[in-house]
This record gives structure tokens, C-alpha cells and sequence, in this order.
């Protein structure tokens, strides 16, 4: 039998920016099934904000760490070898592209904003994971980034974003199987679009999102509750067959045909 209670599992969480955020809900549902938490953020200015979160889900730690930067990840892997031992659940919703690549032409795209973008958004799920590896390797682990249709579909003004998830996609696939041996599965949510910082930085989002629900086949958008419940499911043993998939929890947007 499969059952929901994480209690004795442990979850680094990357990407809460604030209460929208989708790693919140995320994190939010890891708690309440029983798992211990680690919230990171990404610079000062967010600091406060997230540790007021995480104070609303008691035992989860906060520690700073900008993908960009190897030394606060190798601290994070350090910090939690130290308290923890071993980490059961990664979960990655970390993206960032400069504003001027998220419309306008994607042609123009610049070769710094190409980097920054596919760096943060993509090449970061690949360099946390090898830097705790050793802490995922210890029981086995799930790991959950979370992803966009863009990846696959040319979708206005997402542009440099959905070269970046297209990566991040691929690296779910190439992870799955470099770590399956490890007992290390590797997944990614790819979600319908969720009004939260990143998603406001897109240019025309607020027509999308509602054009979004007319076209879904369940003719409505989905909420932050079911991207939490779907990675939940893919974090847990209820999922333990399930890997290098993308999953899509988009109110079955993909699907129409027109
Ligand atoms: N909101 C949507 O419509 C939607 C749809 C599909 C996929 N996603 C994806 O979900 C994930 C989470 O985004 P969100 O919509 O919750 O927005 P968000 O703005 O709440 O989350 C993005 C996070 O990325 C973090 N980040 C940016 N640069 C970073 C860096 N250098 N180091 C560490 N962290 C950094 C931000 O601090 C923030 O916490 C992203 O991968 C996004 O592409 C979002």
C-alpha cells in the first residue's frame, strides 16, 4: 500500500519568492503530508519575506542560495550534510530571464540574456543536483522542477523562456537515466499559467491567462493547490514507477486541437 505521510523525509525547496509562488504551494503540501522542510531564497531583499513563510510551517529551515553562485549551493549542501544527512525530495522552481528577452522579437535576443536565462531557469537543476548529489544518493530521491508548454509550442513573447525550458525538459530525460541507478527519479510539472511574480514579467500574460481558461478543455485555469497536489504525487512512493516524465496540470489546455 502507498500511503501520503512523509514524516522522516526531507525536502529542499527552491523558488519561494513569495505566497504566490509555486514552490510554496509545493512546499506547503510537503508539510502538511509530514515532511521536514529547507526553503531557500534568492538574494537579501527576499529574505525576510520567506522566513516569515516558512515560520508559518514550523521546523522548516531558511538559507540563502543564488543559483548562480556555486559557493551558496556547496553551503546549502554543507548546512543540510550537517543537520540532516540526507535529502529525499528536491524540488526546483527557480527561472529568470531579463524583461527585455520576455517580448519583443526572440531573434534579437541577446548573448547575455540567452545565458542568464538558460543558467538560472535550466542549467540550475542540473548543478544543484550534482551538488547535493550525495545526500540524494543516501536513501534514494525524487526530484520535481517545474515547467511551460513553451517548451514545446511557440507561445508569444515566452521566447528565451521557452528555450530555457526546453533544456530543462531534456535534462529531466538525461537525469532520469544518468540517476535512475541511484534510485533518483527525476520529474517536471508543466504548468497552465498561475498569476505569480515570474509570470507577470511576461508581456501579455494577463490576456493569455485568460484566453488560457476559454480554450482548456476543463474551460477554466488551474490553481497553485493542483500544481502542489501534482508534484506532491510525483515526490512521493505513490509515484515510485514514474520518471524523466514531464506531467502536464494545465486543465487539459494541450490537448485541443483549436
Ligand atoms: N506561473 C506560471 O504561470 C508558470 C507556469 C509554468 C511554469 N512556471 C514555472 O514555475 C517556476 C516558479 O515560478 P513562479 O511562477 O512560481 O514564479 P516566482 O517568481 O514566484 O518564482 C520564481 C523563483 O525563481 C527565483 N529565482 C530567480 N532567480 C534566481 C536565482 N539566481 N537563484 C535562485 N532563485 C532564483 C525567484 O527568487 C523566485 O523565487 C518557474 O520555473 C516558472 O517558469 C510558472
Amino acid at each position: 500500500m502507498f500511503t501520503l505521510d512523509l514524516s522522516g523525509r526531507r525536502a529542499l525547496v527552491l523558488g519561494v519568492a513569495n505566497h504566490r509562488s509555486l514552490a510554496w504551494a509545493i512546499a506547503k503540501q510537503l508539510h502538511a503530508a509530514g515532511a521536514t522542510l529547507c526553503l531557500t531564497y534568492a538574494g537579501e531583499r527576499l529574505q525576510k519575506g520567506v522566513e516569515e513563510l516558512a515560520a508559518t510551517l514550523p521546523g522548516t529551515l531558511v538559507l540563502p542560495c543564488d543559483v548562480t553562485d556555486d559557493a551558496q549551493i556547496d553551503s546549502v549542501a554543507r548546512e543540510l550534510g550537517q543537520r540532516w544527512g540526507a535529502i529525499e525530495m528536491l524540488v526546483h522552481g527557480v527561472a529568470f530571464a531579463n524583461k527585455e528577452d520576455l517580448e519583443g522579437s526572440f531573434v534579437a535576443t541577446s548573448r547575455e540574456g540567452f545565458r542568464i536565462a538558460l543558467e538560472v531557469s535550466a542549467y540550475s537543476l542540473i548543478n544543484v543536483a550534482n551538488r547535493v548529489l550525495p545526500l540524494l544518493e543516501k536513501n534514494g530521491a525524487a526530484i520535481v522542477s517545474l515547467t511551460y508548454l513553451a517548451a514545446e509550442r511557440a507561445v508569444p513573447s515566452y521566447n528565451v523562456m521557452g528555450s530555457a525550458k526546453a533544456v530543462l525538459e531534456q535534462a529531466t530525460r538525461q537525469m532520469a537515466y544518468e540517476l535512475g541507478p541511484k534510485r533518483i527519479r527525476v520529474n517536471a510539472v508543466s504548468a497552465g499559467p498561475v498569476s505569480t511574480l515570474a509570470a507577470r514579467g511576461i508581456k501579455g500574460f494577463v490576456g493569455m491567462h485568460k484566453d488560457h481558461a476559454e480554450r482548456a478543455a476543463l474551460k477554466r485555469n488551474i490553481t497553485p493547490e493542483e500544481v502542489g497536489a501534482a508534484a506532491l504525487f510525483l515526490l512521493t512512493d505513490m509515484s515510485s514507477g514514474v520518471t524523466g516524465e514531464v506531467l502536464y496540470v494545465d486543465a487539459g489546455y494541450r490537448i485541443m486541437g483549436v
